[in-house]
Parts: C-alpha cells; sequence; structure tokens
C-alpha cells in the first residue's frame, strides 16, 4: 500500500484546532481511498520559543527534509513574541530552505457560502512568489533612534526567480481556463516592475494557447471587487500577491475559507500546507475557528501528492457541508460541529 509520511506543524492559537479537524478528514479519506498517511507532529511555536530560544531546533530543516508533505496550522502569538521573530523563525525559514517559491491560493465560493459581492460566480486561482521580492529582507537601518535615522529595504528580482514563477503561472493557466493576469505596477516601479513584465512578454511568446494580460496592482484590485468572474490565473510578486490574497479570502466570504499551498514544484523537497489566516488570537480558545481553510489546504496536499481523487472527495464534503442543506455556520458553529460535518459528508 501506497504510503506518506507527513509533517504536522500545529503552531499557535487556533493552529492545533484546525490541523487536528484537518487530520481528522484526512485519516478518514485515506482509509477510504487505500493508502496510507502517518503524521509526525512537531511543537514547534512561540511556546516553544519561550522555552528554547528559538521557534525551531537547528536540525529542524533537516528533520522535515525527509517528509513527503507539511502541514501547518498558523503562526503566532504577538503577546509574548514579536511577529518578526515568529514569522521569519518558522514559516519563512521554511518556505526559503525548500525553495517552495509558488504560494498557491484559490478563491471561490463554496456553496451555501455569502461573500461580499454581488457577483457570486468566480474562481481565481493566485500564485504569489514566495521567496523573493518585497520581502527579500534586504535592507538596513543606521543612525537608529536619531532625527538622521536612514531605513532602507530592498526588493531583489532575479531573473531565475521571476522566470520561473511566471512560468508557473503560465502552466497553471495551460491546465484551466487559459488566462493568465500578470500583476506588477510598472508605471511607478520602472526597475523591478518594468523587468517583471519584459519576462512576461518573452513567455508570453511560448505559452501561445494562454491569453496574458499584464496589470497595475491597484487595477487588478479593482477588478478584483468589480469583475472577479473575469480572472483565472493571477500571478504577483511577494507583497502584491499577499495583499491581493487577503482581498481572495475576503471576497470568498473570509479567511476561514482560504486554503494555500507552498508549493516546491520539482518535488525534490517537501510543500507545506497551510491555511492563509493567523492564529486568530482573539478567538484562540473559543472553539469556534473555522476548520475549512486548513481541510482545504489538506486537499491540496493531497492532490499535490498524487491522490487526485481523494482530494475530490474531500473537496465534495466541504461543499456539502457548507451548503445551505446541511447549513453550517462557520464563524457561529463550534470547529468540531463543522469538522464533524465533514466528516459524515465524505460517507
Ligand atoms: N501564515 C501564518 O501563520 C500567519 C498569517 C497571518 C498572520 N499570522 C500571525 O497570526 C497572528 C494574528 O494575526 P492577525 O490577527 O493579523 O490575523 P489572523 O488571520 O490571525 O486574524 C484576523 C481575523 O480573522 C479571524 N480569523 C482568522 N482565522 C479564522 C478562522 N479560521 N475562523 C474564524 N475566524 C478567523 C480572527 O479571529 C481575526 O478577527 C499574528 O501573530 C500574525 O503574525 C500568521
Amino acid at each position: 500500500m501506497k504510503s506518506y509520511n507527513i509533517a504536522l506543524i500545529p503552531a499557535d492559537g487556533i493552529g492545533p484546532q484546525v490541523v487536528e479537524a484537518a487530520w481528522a478528514v484526512l485519516s478518514k479519506v485515506a482509509g477510504q481511498s487505500g493508502f496510507g498517511l502517518s503524521a509526525t507532529r512537531f511543537p514547534w511555536s512561540c511556546a516553544y520559543y519561550k522555552e528554547n530560544g528559538r521557534m525551531m531546533p537547528a536540525d529542524g530543516i533537516e528533520t522535515l527534509r525527509s517528509f513527503d508533505a507539511i502541514l501547518l496550522g498558523s503562526v503566532g502569538w504577538p503577546a509574548e513574541v514579536p511577529d518578526s521573530v515568529s514569522l521569519h523563525g518558522l514559516l519563512l525559514t521554511i518556505r526559503k530552505a525548500f525553495d517552495q517559491y509558488a504560494n498557491v491560493r484559490p478563491h471561490r465560493l463554496l456553496p451555501g457560502v455569502d461573500g461580499p459581492l454581488k457577483a457570486t460566480e468566480f474562481d481565481i486561482l493566485c500564485i504569489r512568489e514566495n521567496t523573493e521580492g518585497e520581502y527579500s529582507g534586504a535592507g538596513g537601518r543606521v543612525h537608529q533612534g536619531t532625527p538622521a535615522e536612514v531605513v532602507v529595504e530592498t526588493s531583489i528580482f532575479t531573473r531565475r526567480g521571476v522566470e520561473r514563477i511566471l512560468r508557473y503561472g503560465f502552466e497553471q493557466a495551460r491546465r484551466r481556463r487559459g488566462r493568465l493576469a500578470s500583476v506588477t505596477k510598472s508605471n511607478a516601479q520602472r526597475h523591478s516592475m518594468v523587468f517583471w513584465d519584459e519576462v512576461t512578454r518573452e513567455l508570453a511568446a511560448e505559452y501561445g494557447d494562454v491569453a496574458v494580460t499584464s496589470y497595475h496592482v491597484d487595477a487588478l484590485a479593482a477588478r478584483m471587487i468589480m469583475a472577479p468572474e473575469s480572472l483565472d490565473v493571477i500571478v504577483a510578486s511577494n507583497l502584491f500577491g499577499d495583499i491581493l490574497t487577503d482581498m481572495g479570502a475576503a471576497i470568498q466570504g473570509g479567511l476561514g475559507f482560504a486554503a494555500s499551498a507552498n508549493i516546491s514544484p520539482d518535488r525534490s523537497l517537501p510543500s507545506m500546507f497551510e491555511p492563509v489566516h493567523g492564529s486568530a488570537p482573539d478567538i484562540a480558545h473559543l472553539d469556534v475557528a473555522n476548520p475549512i481553510a486548513t481541510i482545504w489546504s489538506a486537499a491540496m496536499m493531497l492532490e499535490h501528492l498524487g491522490e487526485k481523487q481523494a482530494a475530490d472527495r474531500v473537496m465534495a464534503a466541504i461543499a456539502t457541508a457548507t451548503a445551505k442543506d446541511i447549513g453550517i455556520r462557520p464563524g457561529k458553529d463550534k470547529t468540531s460541529v463543522i469538522t464533524a460535518a465533514v466528516l459524515e459528508a465524505l460517507d
């Protein structure tokens, strides 16, 4: 029997609740589909940081390397550990170490879920560059705390980085409805973003079957609200993709529905799957976290592992659970009630 080893990193706040919900669904669908899944849980989190002075052990990356995939909850407990420490110490370290350069986030309304827009039919796949650009971490401060203080934060765009994320976007568009929106701000940022547009045009010549349009990020943001049904695949830099996908989460009914995958496309290193949301400290002890985003992320993990049928079963179960006939109420119903509805729908 085929079997997969999964690293679970529940981390902080609502992370443990939503990861256990997703694991229950994964275990059930694996049993139904005839493949094995085994979980190894890692306690890496802000609590771990408080005890050990670091978010994960020094050999954490080596430990994760042999796993088939990683399922992460959410990282951050800002009351005790600064976000810049927790984010860089765990999430960003893993994304960079395993070259998970494609951050993939689907945005569509599930049956029975009300979004804030008039449009109810849209199906957008957002591809965000995940390893460089505006979040490269290059920069510094001098004369700190004085009137002469200078702060520099430099975006880094490499040909390798830009070309591979655009190529990933073209490939996804080819598999879907054949339309790609490439996002820049090349009217204002005349070096990096003009370069991004150039590489987009170079690749467009190779992908004659994909209709590509270059948008400025502000215009694309407006389009996501006014005409989301006109969009298929969006490809954007780290910062633009980060912001656009939070908007995508909003139009699909909220962060509790927004799934994501950090893909290492050459498959020699593990990819990581996680909800878009954070640790939600405001509801962390209330058992009302919506687990759908994490369960959807787990379905993306199954698809990445090659278990497409099982992934489709999970997505169908989610849709049955959110549809009006079962009538779960994310945001109001307990995490356990929503999870039970998805598990029941798997039958
Ligand atoms: N990928 C990650 O691990 C990640 C992403 C974003 C934020 N964070 C971290 O999480 C912490 C809190 O950040 P924040 O408050 O800005 O963002 P957040 O996503 O944790 O919460 C924003 C709002 O959405 C709600 N929410 C989030 N997920 C929900 C769910 N599944 N069900 C119902 N409601 C949900 C929260 O209650 C809150 O009101 C910070 O430490 C931040 O750095 C981590």
